[in-house]
């Protein structure tokens, strides 16, 4: 069956690099963005290229690189921001400016001292000066999970028609409920009357453990575009994780959505990211923790012996992962003893193992987790 395509706007590269103490260099960046050119992800924003001479280079170089992927750069509404932008981003082959400005009444006051007529204004003079630059412009209104749901839609009419490809709505501060924000996507879809000639992006912050379900919430309500990052990182509590969406869409059929991620890669690509940012993946983190395939109490050990569907949702394989692991600890059973010892050469008769297991759990309220190497000492003392 046709399934409809989601583009993967991946942000590591930007709202990622956020994170403190989590800053990569140029030579860093381009085996990350070469990597997600692999992994097939849509867009790569590849920096904030006024932010600094650093983040320029950066673009420019990733710029000349990229085969695939369209190569995106931030600015704000700024006419100096986006002359720079669109200087680095002159050897890419499907450049895209990232252009916008905060539309909540928060932001309208707080940060701009402003009224709303003002940054309608500077939203399409700034969709305008990109658009001599370059075709592809993505607008993203600040702030729009807190904004005002028909002054949001008034903005996206008007850059849209100003030529913005792209209408980012980002949730920038992790507030929203998923079914908000899934209402605030259908509206746009419902109320801006040239919405045909943009794809809606979903743009979902973590602060509340809510970007996966808010993105997914956004694609069943028409958006075709996720922004999201490897391992989820990103300013405060982190981005969408593009793992997470990915493989929600894969393993949910009846959604008829997918996207074009070599989801065999996901694993690898977690921990080179992780590595090259030295910020660890938690273990019981989605799809690339080290504990998502792992199994450690006797019942779930029990039956992923048995067969693996009992009590995994996601073929490892799938992901790039080896294999399940089942892990030997305290709370293990006589199937996984039986399982790894098996592995290592070890046929227990019912006997045997019930000795063994004897011994084994001594063993292992001693120590966290009973490694291959422990089972010959252990089946020794058992006397077997
Ligand atoms: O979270 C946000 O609103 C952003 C925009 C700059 C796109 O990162
Ligand atoms: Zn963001």
């Amino acid at each position: 069956m046709h399934k409809d395509k989601v583009k993967i706007f991946d942000t590591t590269l930007r709202d990622g690099e956020q994170v403190p103490g989590c800053k990569l260099e140029t030579k860093q960046k381009l085996v990350i963005a070469k990597r997600l050119d692999q992994l097939g992800v849509d867009i790569i924003e590849a920096g904030f290229p006024i932010s600094s001479p650093g983040d320029f280079n950066s673009v420019v170089e990733i710029s000349k690189i990229v085969k695939n992927a369209s190569v995106c750069g931030l600015t704000r509404a700024v006419k100096k921001d986006i002359e720079v932008a669109a200087e680095s981003l002159k050897k890419a082959v499907k450049p895209r400016i990232h252009t916008g400005i905060g539309t909540s009444d928060s932001h309208i006051k707080h940060k701009f001292n402003s009224n709303r007529d003002d940054i309608l204004e500077r939203a399409v003079a700034a969709v305008k000066y990109a658009k001599k630059f370059v075709d592809d412009i993505e607008f993203y209104a600040e702030d729009a999970g807190r904004t005002d749901n028909d002054f949001l839609a008034t903005v996206c009419e008007k850059v849209i028609d100003a030529g913005a490809t792209v209408l980012n709505i980002p949730d920038t501060t992790g507030y929203c409920l998923p079914n908000e924000y899934g209402k605030k996507i259908k509206f746009l879809i419902n109320n801006v009357p040239n919405i045909d000639k943009a794809i809606i992006s979903c743009h979902c912050h973590n602060d509340l453990g809510l970007a996966t379900a808010n993105s997914i919430e956004g694609v069943i309500n028409g958006a075709r575009q996720i922004e999201c990052t490897i391992n989820g990182i990103g300013e405060r509590a982190g981005n969408t994780s593009l793992e997470e969406v990915v493989m929600v869409l894969r393993q949910h059929n009846e959604l008829n959505l997918d996207t074009n991620i070599n989801s065999k890669l996901l694993y690898d690509t977690s921990q080179m990211v992780s590595e090259l940012m030295g910020m660890i993946v938690q273990p019981n983190k989605a799809i690339v923790g080290s504990n998502a395939f792992a199994h450690s109490s006797g019942i779930h050990q029990d039956g992923v012996i048995k067969n693996r569907e009992t009590y995994e949702i996601i073929n490892p394989h799938d992901v790039g992962v080896n294999e399940s692991a089942i892990l030997l600890t305290a709370r293990s059973g006589r199937a996984a003893l039986a399982f790894r010892a098996k592995k290592i050469g070890y046929n227990l008769s019912k006997i045997q193992l019930d000795k063994v297991y004897h011994e084994f759990l001594k063993f292992a309220d001693i120590k966290k987790e009973v490694t291959d190497s422990d089972l010959p000492h252990i089946i020794k003392l058992s006397n077997i």
